[in-house]
């Protein structure tokens, strides 16, 4: 089964949106990192990203039955999804991690809580930029092999 890498809203614009934040790689450049972090695993990655809730929630609701594993960065629905937090908490048994881009905890207070989080399985990374994907591929990679008890 492939690892699901999702995307929320705005990151299709990675690489032009505020850059001083996000950085200037794209999304196109963070799914081959992943590809690239999956692979010597024997793990592909479906990657997809949605500026919709709800678009978001169908997906996860397919990566339950469909997919390994699920890397997600929610960005601006961290902040405000308990859809998102529903749809990930009835993925039980799937390792689930949460990506930021930035140190969220260095930013406005608004975005110091993420729904998401009580429901990142495999962990949470902030503040890694893109790299922070490629430790999370690696995270669930590793699980798949060896789970927690
Ligand atoms: C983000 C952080 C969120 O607060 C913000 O809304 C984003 C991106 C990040 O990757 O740092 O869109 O998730």
């Amino acid at each position: 089964k492939p690892l699901m890498v999702l995307n929320g809203p705005n990151l299709n614009l990675l690489g032009r949106r505020e850059p001083e934040i996000y950085g200037t790689d794209t999304l196109a450049d963070v799914v081959r990192l992943c590809e690239r972090t999956a692979a010597p695993h024997g793990v592909t990655i479906d990657a997809r990203q949605s500026n919709h809730e709800g678009q978001l929630i169908d997906w996860i609701q397919e990566a339950r039955e469909h997919h390994a594993g699920i890397v997600i960065n929610p960005a601006a629905y961290s902040h405000t999804s308990v859809g998102l937090l529903d749809a990930l908490s009835a993925c039980d048994g799937l390792p689930i991690a949460e990506v930021h881009l930035s140190n969220i905890h260095r930013r406005e207070a608004f975005r110091h809580h993420s729904y998401v989080s009580a429901a990142a399985s495999a962990g949470v990374i902030v503040g890694c930029g893109v790299q922070g994907y490629a430790f999370a591929v690696e995270r669930v990679c590793g699980l798949l092999k060896t789970p927690l008890s």
